[in-house]
């Protein structure tokens, strides 16, 4: 009954996730009993296969840090200056609040000239050197403006501002700010963050709480590091000023990079490679993209801990249109994860997942976790303002190799010359609102468990050994999968949870 995999991927087709469908095993287990804690490298553990894409307009640190308390990890991306990308990854690391909050700083002796100086945060906070590297001073909240008089208004913050040092420590729990809330019956209705040394990182508001304690709980810890702040990944290319970034990013906490680019089988990348475990034999490196078993061998013998797979398969990808190269995704994977198990390299597929389904796919063939770009660009941690669109709140999200994104810098993961004809490939499009991530990845788990338990596997490992045993698969014809998708209605809500 069906095909196991080594029969179905060996016929010669390019097969993308919607291509093939698995058949159900025995389910044995309650669906809680599914355990999706995975390997992110050979050296990272992860509580949940997530990652987040490093692109300009997913990964920034609101991003990073909620991808990691989810048990995730989110990639910063390259398209901005190495010390832009450092800030990044200090900010998503400075403190353990799943929301951050940018706030607004002053020193003692500026002004507020108008409510626009707020920038929508409820309040200014005072330091020192008027940045978030000094110890706090006070605060003056909206409310208190508004109600100054309009000579009081034009003094300097020292004149009228709320002398306050008081602020929590950066790796704070939850139930520690719920309770300085509770005991401060006063009007305040945000807390500032102190870092390590005592200097403000970021703020915490009441209406932060609230939102969080809407959203499903999150089991199975996040992803900390040995140093207790939260672990983050970044990316860079393989130019040799990429040596000088990846400086930067190392002295920021950096905990595993990613070399971004579409073909990874590159001499450039092989040397880099061999440069970066000469150079930091203790910092994970994730090697990639590849798509074929004898690019994925080339780059596992240099030495990476962990594979990016895909090419082509992104939603705003033209590569195989623009160069005639690349896989189906779900061959991709499969192929690749048959070399990397034996030596024990964790895989990533990356792009092409629109829905939990691709995630089951993805990971019963092979791969370790996914990666994801438009399925997280609409959320509220990814970077860039909501716009309106036809009625309907989208975000911008654009590939990497579009010719918005690469002007910024990014054809360096296409390997272009920047004083040579810039040839795109990808595209800039827009995605739906679709609210935090920290509330619609966990519903996304706990759909990649249902399907795990329609198989019969209790985890990811337990998935590949499947995989390798008694999982059969076949290959949706057109009108195979017009029927697995919704049909025949005159109208339907769209609603995932
Ligand atoms: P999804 O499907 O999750 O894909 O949106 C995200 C992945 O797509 C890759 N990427 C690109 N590929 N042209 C490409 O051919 C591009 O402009 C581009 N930008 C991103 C990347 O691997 C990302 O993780």
């Amino acid at each position: 009954d069906g095909f196991t995999a080594k029969n179905l991927f060996r016929q010669g087709y390019s097969y993308t996730y919607d291509d093939v469908i698995f058949l159900p095993g025995y389910i044995g287990f309650p669906v809680d009993k599914v355990d999706l804690s995975t390997k992110l490298t050979s050296n990272i553990s992860l509580s949940i296969p997530c990652v987040s894409s490093p692109m300009d307009t997913v990964t920034e640190s609101s991003m990073a840090r909620a991808m990691a308390v989810l048990g995730g990890i989110g990639i910063i991306h390259s398209n901005c200056s190495s010390s832009e990308q450092a800030a990044y990854i200090r900010a998503a690391k400075a403190g353990h609040f799943p929301i951050l909050s940018n706030p607004v700083f002053r020193s003692p002796s500026d002004r507020i000239y108008s409510l626009d100086d707020f920038e929508s945060s409820p309040c200014i906070l005072v330091t020192q050197s008027g940045d978030s590297n000094s110890e706090l001073m006070g605060y003056v909240s909206q409310l208190h403006w508004m109600e100054l008089t309009d000579g009081d208004k034009e003094a300097p913050l020292i004149d009228y501002m709320v002398k306050s040092a008081d602020a929590i420590a950066w790796n704070s729990d939850l139930s520690e700010i719920v309770q300085y809330f509770n005991e401060d019956g006063s009007k305040i209705d945000f807390v500032p963050v102190a870092g390590k040394s005592g200097e403000i990182v970021d703020m915490v508001t009441r209406d932060d709480v609230e939102r969080l304690r809407g959203y499903p709980r999150i089991v199975g810890g996040g992803t900390l590091g040995a140093d207790g702040e939260w672990m983050v990944g970044a990316s860079i290319g393989t130019r040799e000023s990429d040596k000088e970034r990846l400086e930067h990013l190392v002295k920021a906490g950096a905990n595993v990079v990613v070399l971004d680019s579409s073909q990874g089988n590159s001499i450039y990348q092989i040397e880099m490679i061999k440069y970066i475990k000469k150079t930091y034999p203790e910092l994970d490196l994730i090697g990639g993209n590849v798509v074929t078993m004898s690019q994925a061998d080339n780059l596992i013998k240099a030495g990476v801990d962990g594979l990016r797979i895909g090419m082509g398969s992104g939603s705003i990808c033209t590569t195989q249109e623009v160069c005639a190269v690349g896989r189906g995704q779900a061959t991709a994977v499969y192929k690749v994860s048959s070399i990397a198990s034996q030596s024990k390299v964790p895989i990533i597929a990356d792009g092409g997942i629109s829905n939990s389904g691709h995630i089951v796919k993805a990971l019963t063939l092979g791969a370790s976790s996914v990666m994801m770009g438009s399925f997280l660009a609409g959320s509220s941690e990814a970077p860039g303002a909501y716009m309106v669109q036809n009625g309907q709140r989208v975000k911008r999200y654009r590939g990497m190799g579009s010719l918005e994104a690469m002007t910024k810098g990014s054809d360096a993961r296409y390997l272009g010359d920047t004083t040579k004809l810039k040839i795109a490939q990808g595209v800039v499009g827009a995605v739906a609102d679709k609210g935090s991530v920290l509330k619609f990845v966990p519903y996304t788990m706990q759909a990649v468990k249902q399907g795990f338990q329609d198989l019969g596997a209790c985890s990811v490992q337990d998935a590949h050994e499947l995989l390798a045993s008694t999982l059969r698969l076949e290959v949706r014809t057109g009108a195979a999968q017009v029927e697995g998708g919704v049909h025949g209605l005159v109208s339907f809500e769209k609603k995932p949870f």
